[in-house]
């Protein structure tokens, strides 16, 4: 089976010993994940290290980034390198999220950088893509997603895709309590499989985990993941609280 995660996204949330309480509370929980189960932490840059001691001793748990810059090194003044999170030990990055898209103007070309950035480092990027709430409407949402992965995506080779995970994220429910359906979800997660069959090939769009994230929470995490198409979650506000974030790991194939 193909890898089934549970990802949490802190955004910029939580103080630092906030953080700390939150992943020890998860932690305690000793939630025994099985080979092709994984839970991940997105943290805040500062609270990297920390994440990382706290997942060393668990099996199948990780610290991942929330973003990285799309240059190697050099006079960037505030940014972070895909090579300095992977010389603390950080094996994932989330990018391309809609509030990056939105509020930093990152492009599905910039997206491309960062991710060949990611892999050069041996990061595994976990890349964010989804429609508007406008597209949805219009019911055009399958090209504009279609867009997103043919520009950050198709440029690299199979061997390369095979090394990322893909989160579909519908802008119109994130934050909102608005969760797509199961039908919605499965739909869209099937449409980004078959696209990933037609530019490379049926083992390797099997084998690429897709998560649903817009409003997971502990009440429906369950029957999200159930669809065959999707690959657990990437969560927000449910991930702040320990004991729903424990049940969706849990809830995870
Ligand atoms: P919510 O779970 O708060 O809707 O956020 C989803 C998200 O943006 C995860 O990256």
């Amino acid at each position: 089976m193909r890898n089934q995660i549970a990802a949490a996204n802190w955004k910029m949330n939580l103080t630092y010993q906030e953080g700390e309480q939150l992943m020890n509370d998860i932690v305690k929980a000793s939630i025994h994940l099985k080979g092709h189960q994984k839970a991940i932490f997105a943290v805040p840059f500062p609270y990297l290290m920390m994440a990382i001691g706290k997942t060393a001793s668990m099996v199948n748990y990780a610290a991942s980034a929330q973003n990285c810059y799309e240059k190697k090194s050099g006079a960037y003044t505030g940014e972070v390198s895909a090579e300095m999170l992977h010389s603390i030990g950080i094996k994932y990055c989330v990018l391309g999220h809609s509030e990056r898209r939105a509020y930093f103007n990152e492009s599905n070309l910039v997206l491309a950088e960062k991710i060949a950035r990611c892999l050069e480092s041996g990061i595994t990027p976990i890349f964010c893509c989804g429609e508007p709430l406008d597209i949805r409407e219009a019911g055009t949402q399958n090209s504009y997603v279609g867009a997103q992965l043919k520009e950050s995506l198709f440029g690299f080779n199979a061997q390369q895709l095979q090394k990322m995970v893909i989160a579909y994220e519908p802008i119109w429910a994130i934050g909102t309590g608005k969760t797509a359906t199961t039908e919605q979800a499965q739909e869209m997660h099937a449409y980004i499989r078959a696209e990933l069959e037609k530019h490379y090939s049926h083992a390797v769009a099997s084998d690429i985990p897709i998560l649903y994230g817009g409003s997971v929470k502990a009440g429906n995490a369950k029957e999200l993941f159930s669809c065959p198409d999707v690959d657990g979650g990437l969560v927000g506000g449910a991930s702040l609280v320990a004991k729903d974030f424990i049940e969706i790991i849990k809830a995870l194939k």
